[in-house]
């Protein structure tokens, strides 16, 4: 066991730990939106309005607060008008990024939207800028959002809808980079420019215009996006994925990996720290109010798919090494609430760092959604600086912190604290030093998300091998929580006065 303290300043205010940083992602790619979230209201397998009902259950539980979609790449070759009206009479056409399969459209605008009123989400739309018109885009925001009489509004009626819905998030394009166009920054940004300036606010509904950011630390296009466009926009974008191995050459198996391995997810899921750092320094000089978001809307692990699987459906397994990537994601994010607005994982179903993976009428909740259950407190909460002076947690020459932690107060004055212990074999004493609290700690609550094996994870035959249970493995004595981190262990300690 290892020594470790970490300070947790319980009143000093760092501001709002924004909701949507737990938002998710969902594209019509693979087995997510078909058999993941709809099946259609003739299915055997049982939902509300064609959509199963065994996942909407589990994402309420999460409290998923925004949901992105219909892309990812998808989103630049998606036709919305494809996807409204009689679902018999809506276009098949072929998925060409994804797998070459048939789309029958059958999962559109109504559906989508009806999906994030069941969730309670946030709906996020992104719209196609790679192959679509500026007619097209506007159109779209017109069908959703006009009130009143208008082309749009008068077919979205036909279509059963007299009310128009509240929109919000809307993306100008994804990777325009790359799916979405191989554009560059200078020519992207004047296209974003032209795109948003049809993004009608129509009455009351106020439109939060978010565009194509960067990959990864590609900091020129921040820099050419926020110069030449940041006054237009509401957020920018980022795209980074943590691959342990090559993305073309191999990025390595979700369950049958080494010890060097886990050490390189963690080392690159930390990466993520300094890709907010160096884009949110670019961003600052542009903006040192702080008003555009920085909107991470992809992110999380991307392995080689589940081999005998469709190459193009990136399905992947998901084990506690997942758990801790979403851990110590999250705790950044918490961590930067200050610039980081908006987050989604991805993708909530069947499709890389899921939530839920189905077979059939089968589901199951994976170790990443375990670790949104835990870190739901965190939501709207108000961010607690930690101080966190840990521990390395070594690999042949190399060297991270073994102890990752954020915190937030709740509306009550609970404090939470989320702690992820990155080493795979050993555990950490932790000292928790709660400072300035002003009646001390009434009682602690904690619960742990640990395995024996690296590659723990749950399945059909048995979906509870990584569960969360109830740690009691700390004492307290004078605000000071000294905890026992398991391994590999993601834990939610709260703290009630
Ligand atoms: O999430 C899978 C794909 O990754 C998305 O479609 C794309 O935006 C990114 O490259």
């Amino acid at each position: 066991m290892t020594k470790n303290t970490i300070i947790v300043n319980t009143d000093i205010d760092k501001g709002k730990i924004n909701k949507n940083i737990y938002g998710h992602f969902a594209e019509h790619l693979g087995r997510c939106i078909y058999e993941g979230l709809w099946v259609g209201e003739d299915s055997p397998i049982p939902n509300t309005n064609g959509i199963r009902n065994d996942v909407l259950e589990a994402l309420k539980e999460i409290q998923i607060p925004l949901l992105r979609w219909p892309g990812g790449c998808f989103a630049d070759e998606y036709h919305w008008k494809d996807g409204v009206g009689p679902r018999e009479s809506r276009k098949r056409m072929v998925n060409t990024h994804w797998g070459g399969v048939v789309e029958n459209n059958h999962f559109g605008t109504h559906e989508f939207m009806m999906l994030c009123e069941l969730l309670g989400a946030e709906p996020y739309i992104c719209g196609n800028v790679g192959s679509g018109t500026v007619q097209e885009m506007s159109e779209w925001v017109e069908y959703m959002t006009f009130n009143g009489e208008s082309p749009m509004a008068n077919w979205r009626a036909e279509n059963g809808k007299e009310e128009p819905w509240k929109l919000k998030y809307f993306g100008v394009g994804n990777e325009n980079w790359g799916c979405g166009g191989n554009m560059r920054p200078e020519y992207y940004a004047d296209l974003y420019r032209r795109f948003q300036t049809y993004v009608r606010n129509y009455g009351d509904n106020k439109i939060y215009k978010i565009a194509g950011g960067a990959n990864i630390d590609d900091y020129n296009w921040t820099e050419v996006l926020m110069r030449e466009a940041g006054k237009m926009m509401d957020g920018l974008s980022l795209h980074y994925y943590t691959i342990p191995g090559d993305f073309w050459l191999g990025k390595g198996s979700a369950t049958d990996f080494t010890t060097d391995e886990w050490f390189i997810t963690m080392k690159k899921s930390l990466f993520m720290e300094e890709l907010i750092e160096k884009h949110g320094t670019i961003m600052d000089r542009f903006d040192p109010e702080k008003r555009v978001g920085m909107i991470i809307d992809e992110w999380g692990t991307w392995f080689d798919v589940e081999p005998g699987t469709n190459p193009g459906f990136l399905y992947q397994q998901n084990t506690i090494r997942d758990a801790l990537v979403a851990g110590l994601h999250l705790n950044i994010f918490n961590n930067h609430a200050d610039r980081v607005q908006m987050t989604n994982i991805a993708q909530t179903v069947n499709v890389l760092q899921s939530m839920i993976l189905t077979e059939g009428d089968k589901m199951i909740k994976t170790p990443t959604y375990h670790v949104f259950n835990m870190y739901k407190v965190h939501q709207d909460a108000t961010l607690l600086p930690t101080d966190a002076n840990v521990a390395s947690y070594e690999n042949n020459d190399d060297k991270l912190p073994a102890v990752q932690a954020s915190a937030s107060k709740a509306a009550n004055g609970d404090v939470n604290i989320t702690l992820c212990n990155l080493d795979y074999n050993t555990g950490s004493t932790v000292n928790v030093e709660l400072r300035g609290l002003t009646n001390g700690v009434a009682n602690v609550k904690g619960t742990v998300l640990t395995a024996t094996s690296m590659n723990a994870h749950n399945d059909f035959e048995n979906p509870d091998v990584v569960k969360p249970v109830e740690f009691t493995n700390f004492t307290i004595e004078n605000n000071v929580l000294t905890v026992e981190m398991p391994p590999m262990s993601v834990l939610l300690l709260t703290a009630a006065q």
